[in-house]
C-alpha cells in the first residue's frame, strides 16, 4: 500500500531528524556506521528464532545457522570450547540483563543481587520483575563499582551465596568492574574460596556482564560496542567459585 503524502512527509522529516543526529549521543555507547544493506531483502519475511538453535524447529523462516556462528563467534573469544557452551542472541540489552539474572536467581533463589549505582536502569526494574532480593552499591567517580562498599555490604547481608552484577563497560562512563579485585576482597574478607561444581553463567554482550562469582574479560583486542541488534550469550561451565 503506498504512503500518503503526509505519512511520507513525516518519514522523511523522520530521516533529516536521525541523519542530523547520528553522531551526538553522548554517553550512549552506539555504533554509528550501521550498513544494513544487505540484509535488505529479508526483511519482508517473519523470521523468527523460536525455539533453540541447537534443536529442530518446525518454524523454517528461523536463522538459526547465523545464531549458532554468533554464539560460536563468542565461545572462541572466551575461549570455551563450544561444544561446552550455549547461548542465544537477545532483542537487546535488557533481555540479555534479564536473562543472566533469571539464571543466577534459579541457582541461588534466596540470594541478593549487588549491582552498582552506575549499572544501567534495566537491572533495577529486572530485580523488581523476577523478584530478586537487590542491594544498590555505590560507584567510584570514573564509574565502576566501589568495590569496598561492595564487600561491606555483601557482608552485611549475610548471604552465603551472593549474585554480584558485574559491568563490563557501564552505559555512560564505559566503566568495567574488576572482576580480580572484588575475588581477592572477598577473599581478604574471609569468604573462602574452594572448587565446587556449579554452573557460572555470563552475559557476554558488549556491555555489561552477569556473574555469580567471578568472571574474566574477553581477550584484548575484542570488539567492545554496542549495536541495535546487540549480540549477546551465555554460557555454562565448571569454575572455582566463591562460596
Ligand atoms: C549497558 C547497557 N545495558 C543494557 C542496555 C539496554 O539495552 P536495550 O535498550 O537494547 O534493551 C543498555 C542501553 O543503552 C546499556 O547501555
Amino acid at each position: 500500500m503506498p504512503l500518503s503524502i503526509a505519512n511520507q512527509n513525516k518519514l522523511d522529516a523522520f530521516w533529516a531528524h536521525c541523519v542530523k543526529n547520528q553522531y551526538f549521543n553522548i554517553g550512549y555507547p552506539e555504533y554509528a556506521d550501521f550498513d544494513y544493506g544487505s540484509l535488505e531483502r529479508f526483511m519482508r519475511f517473519s523470521i523468527n528464532n523460536c525455539g533453540d538453535w541447537g534443536e529442530y524447529c518446525n518454524y523454517l523462516l528461523n536463522s538459526f545457522d547465523f545464531e549458532k556462528e554468533v554464539i560460536k563467534y563468542f565461545s572462541q573469544l572466551y575461549r570455551i570450547p563450544f561444544e561446552q557452551s550455549w547461548g542465544y542472541v537477545t532483542n537487546g540489552g535488557t533481555e540479555g540483563n534479564m536473562f543472566g539474572c533469571y539464571l543466577a536467581r534459579e541457582l541461588y533463589p534466596e540470594s541478593t543481587l549487588f549491582y552498582s549505582k552506575d549499572t544501567h536502569y534495566s537491572v533495577a526494574k529486572i530485580v523488581k520483575l523476577l523478584r530478586i532480593k537487590s542491594q544498590v552499591v555505590e560507584s567510584l567517580p570514573n564509574g565502576e563499582i566501589d568495590y569496598q562498599d561492595l564487600v561491606l555490604k555483601i557482608k552485611q547481608s549475610g548471604d552465603a551465596h551472593p549474585i554480584i552484577f558485574a559491568n563490563l563497560g557501564t552505559t555512560v562512563k564505559g566503566a568495567i568492574d574488576d572482576i580480580k579485585k572484588i575475588q581477592e576482597l572477598l577473599a581478604q574478607a574471609g569468604f573462602a574460596r574452594r572448587r565446587r561444581s556449579w554452573r557460572k553463567h555470563r552475559h557476554l554482550d558488549d556491555q555489561d556482564q552477569v556473574d555469580a562469582s567471578g568472571l574474566h574479560q574477553p581477550q584484548a583486542g575484542s570488539k567492545s560496542s554496542h549495536s541495535a541488534t546487540a549480540n549477546y550469550a551465555l554460557r555454562s561451565e565448571t569454575v572455582d567459585a566463591l562460596d
